[in-house]
C-alpha cells in the first residue's frame, strides 16, 4: 500500500514505545466528588495516553479528537499550530537537528503519529475513532490513519457543515465545512448505531384504507434495473391495466406481487386505479434511520451555537476559547458509536463539548458513559474545561463527579529505580499489563496476589511495600495459591533456594531490573 513519508518519520515511527510512563496524580481541589470514574488530565496527550494503558488498553469505545488543524494561525488561546512551545520542544528532543528543516505539515505528521498509535492501542476491538479536520490536514490525515489503523478499517468521512452563511471576503470558495473522518480498530466488529426517527419523518405515515397495523407510507413498486420476468401487466382493483414505465419493471414476480395484494400491502390510491405502490407501516421501521454522511448544521449545530453554548456556560463572558465544536454534534458521534454503558475519550479536549455531550446524552437515556479528557493547556485545562464540566454538573444537577489529575513523575527515574511516590496498586496495575498486555482486574488483588494471566498459564504475585526491603522469604510460601500454575514473583530480594522456587514453580522477577518497560 503507498504510505507517505515526510522530514521526521523515522524518529516518531516508534516514538510511542520510547515514552517514560507516568503515574497520575489526583488534584482535589478541582475534582468533584469521588470514584466517578470520569477523568480530566491536564498534559500533553502523549504522556497522558501512555499513562492510561495499565487501565485502559482496549477498553474504549469511542475516540473523537478534534487536533489543531495546522491552518497557520497562532493567535488563538491555543496554538492552531504545532507552534506552541511544548510541542516545539517536543519536536526538537524527538526529531533533533533536523527540526529546523521541518515545515508545518512535517511538524503536524510527526505529532500526531505516535499519539494515534496509542490511541489505537486503547480502542475496543468494535471501538472506533472520530477525527475533526478541515482542507490544511485532511488529505495528510488520512492517509496517516491509513498506515496507523488500516485502510481496511476506514469506515466514513463524514461532512460537517459548520456554517450556513457565505463569507463575502472568501478569495475562491467560501468554506463552510469540515471532516470527521471514521476509522474502527476491527471493521469486522464494528457497528453503527441508527439515528432515531425525527417526528417530522413519522408524520408523514397515515393510514389513508384504516389498516388495522397502524400507520403507513406508500413506496414506488417499480425498479430501475430491468428483468424481462418482471415486466407484466398489472390489473388495478378498479380493472384498469397497468405496465411500469418504460425501461423500468416491477421490483417482484408476479407470483409475489399477488401475495402482496392478498396481504393488503399494496395501494392503488384513493380511487383504486393508480400504479401500485408497496405500503410500508411504521411499526416495520420505527427502529431508526441510516446516518448518512452529511451532516447539516439545522441537525448537529455549527460554529456559532458552539460559540453561543459557551458563552452562556460562563454567563456571557467575552469569548474564552477558540472554534468550540457544538454539543449536539458530538452527542450525534457518541449516540452512533456507543452503548449506555461505554468510555469515551477526547484527547483534544479543549473547551470539554464532548464532557458535557457524554453527561447529556446519559441524562437523556439514563446511561452510565463515562469520560477521559485530556488537555495541554494548563490555563484550558482548569478554568475552562474542568470549570464547564463543573457548571453543566451543577446546572443539570447531575449525580456525577470527576477526578481532575495531573501527569506526575515517570515511575521510574533516570536510574532506573521505583519513584517513591508510587504505591502497591500503580506498580500492581503496571507490572501486570506489561505481563500479560491487559488491564488488571483489581477485585483479583489479594495481599500480594495481583492475578492470573488471560490464559490461564501464570499466577502473578507482587512484594512491595518499602522500597528496597521486599523479600521473598519462606514465610511468603505460605501466602501462595494452592495451585499447579507458574507463579511470577515480584520483589527486590529472594532468600529462598533454586530447588525451592523449582519445587513450588515459582519463578523471581527482581525489582526494577526484571520489570518490562512499556
Ligand atoms: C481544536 S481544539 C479542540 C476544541 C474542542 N473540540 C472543543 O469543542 O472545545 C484543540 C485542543 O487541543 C489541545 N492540544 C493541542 N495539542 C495537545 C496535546 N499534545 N495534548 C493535549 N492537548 C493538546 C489544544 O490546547 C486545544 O485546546
Amino acid at each position: 500500500m503507498p504510505a507517505l513519508n515526510w522530514i521526521g518519520k523515522e524518529q516518531v515511527v516508534n516514538h510511542d514505545k520510547e515514552v517514560p510512563f507516568r503515574l497520575l496524580k489526583k488534584v482535589k481541589s478541582i475534582s468533584v466528588g469521588e470514584n466517578s470514574q470520569n477523568l480530566i488530565i491536564h498534559g500533553d496527550n502523549l504522556e497522558a495516553l501512555k499513562a492510561l494503558m495499565p487501565y485502559y488498553c482496549n477498553k474504549i469505545k469511542c475516540i473523537y479528537i478534534d487536533p489543531p488543524y495546522n491552518t497557520g494561525n497562532e493567535g488563538w488561546v491555543y496554538n492552531d499550530n504545532v507552534n506552541s512551545t511544548k510541542i516545539k520542544r517536543w519536536l526538537g528532543k524527538v526529531v533533533g537537528g533536523e527540526t529546523e528543516d521541518l515545515c508545518r505539515h512535517d511538524k503536524w505528521l510527526c505529532m500526531m503519529y505516535p499519539r494515534l498509535k496509542l490511541l489505537k492501542d486503547l480502542l475496543k476491538e468494535n471501538g472506533a475513532i472520530f477525527v475533526s479536520i478541515d482542507d490544511d490536514e485532511a488529505d495528510h490525515a488520512r492517509a496517516l490513519l491509513d498506515e496507523i489503523f488500516g485502510r481496511q478499517n476506514f469506515v466514513a468521512t463524514i461532512i460537517w457543515q459548520k456554517k450556513f452563511s457565505p463569507q463575502s471576503d472568501a478569495k475562491f470558495f467560501s468554506d463552510v465545512h469540515d471532516y470527521i473522518l471514521v476509522y474502527s480498530k476491527n471493521i469486522t466488529n464494528f457497528r453503527v448505531k441508527l439515528l432515531q426517527r425525527k417526528e417530522s419523518t413519522n408524520a408523514r405515515y397515515l393510514n389513508l384504507d384504516n389498516d388495522p397495523r397502524g400507520l403507513w407510507m406508500s413506496s414506488d413498486f417499480s425498479v430501475k434495473t430491468y428483468s424481462k420476468k418482471y415486466d407484466y401487466p398489472i390489473t388495478t382493483p378498479s380493472g384498469k391495466i397497468v405496465k411500469a414505465t418504460k425501461g423500468r419493471c416491477w421490483a417482484t414476480s408476479k407470483e409475489r406481487f399477488k401475495e402482496f395484494v392478498k396481504d393488503n400491502r399494496i395501494w392503488f390510491g384513493k380511487n383504486l386505479n393508480g400504479v401500485p405502490r408497496l405500503k410500508r407501516f411504521l411499526s416495520e421501521v420505527k427502529e431508526g434511520i441510516v446516518p448518512t454522511t452529511i451532516w447539516f448544521y439545522q441537525e448537529v449545530g455549527h460554529n456559532q451555537e458552539a460559540r453561543q453554548e459557551l458563552k452562556k456556560i460562563f454567563r456571557g463572558k467575552e469569548l474564552l476559547f477558540d472554534n468550540p465544536k457544538p454539543v449536539r454534534l458530538i452527542k450525534r458521534i457518541i449516540q452512533l458509536a456507543t452503548d449506555s454503558d461505554d468510555l469515551i475519550l477526547d484527547s483534544f479536549v479543549g473547551s470539554g463539548t464532548t464532557g458535557q455531550a457524554v453527561l447529556e446524552l446519559n441524562k437523556e437515556d439514563s446511561g452510565n458513559r463515562k469520560f477521559i479528557l485530556v488537555e495541554l493547556e494548563d490555563a484550558v485545562a482548569k478554568n475552562i474545561t474542568a470549570e464547564r464540566i463543573k457548571r453543566v454538573i451543577k446546572s443539570e444537577k447531575l449525580d456525577v463527579g470527576f477526578e481532575f489529575c495531573e501527569l506526575d513523575r515517570p515511575l521510574f527515574n533516570s536510574e532506573g529505580e521505583i519513584e517513591n511516590e508510587c504505591v502497591f496498586e500503580q506498580l500492581a496495575t503496571y507490572i501486570y499489563f506489561t505481563e500479560t498486555q491487559t488491564n488488571i482486574d483489581k477485585k483479583q488483588i489479594n495481599k500480594s496476589y495481583i492475578g492470573l494471566s488471560p490464559d490461564e498459564i501464570n499466577e502473578y504475585y507482587l512484594i512491595f511495600k518499602e522500597k528496597h526491603k521486599n523479600k521473598l522469604t519462606k514465610e511468603f510460601l505460605k501466602n501462595l495459591k494452592k495451585s499447579t500454575k507458574r507463579k511470577i514473583v515480584y520483589a527486590d530480594f529472594c532468600l529462598i533456594s533454586q530447588d525451592e522456587l523449582d519445587k513450588y514453580n515459582i519463578e523471581f522477577k527482581q525489582i526494577p531490573y526484571e520489570i518490562k518497560r512499556y
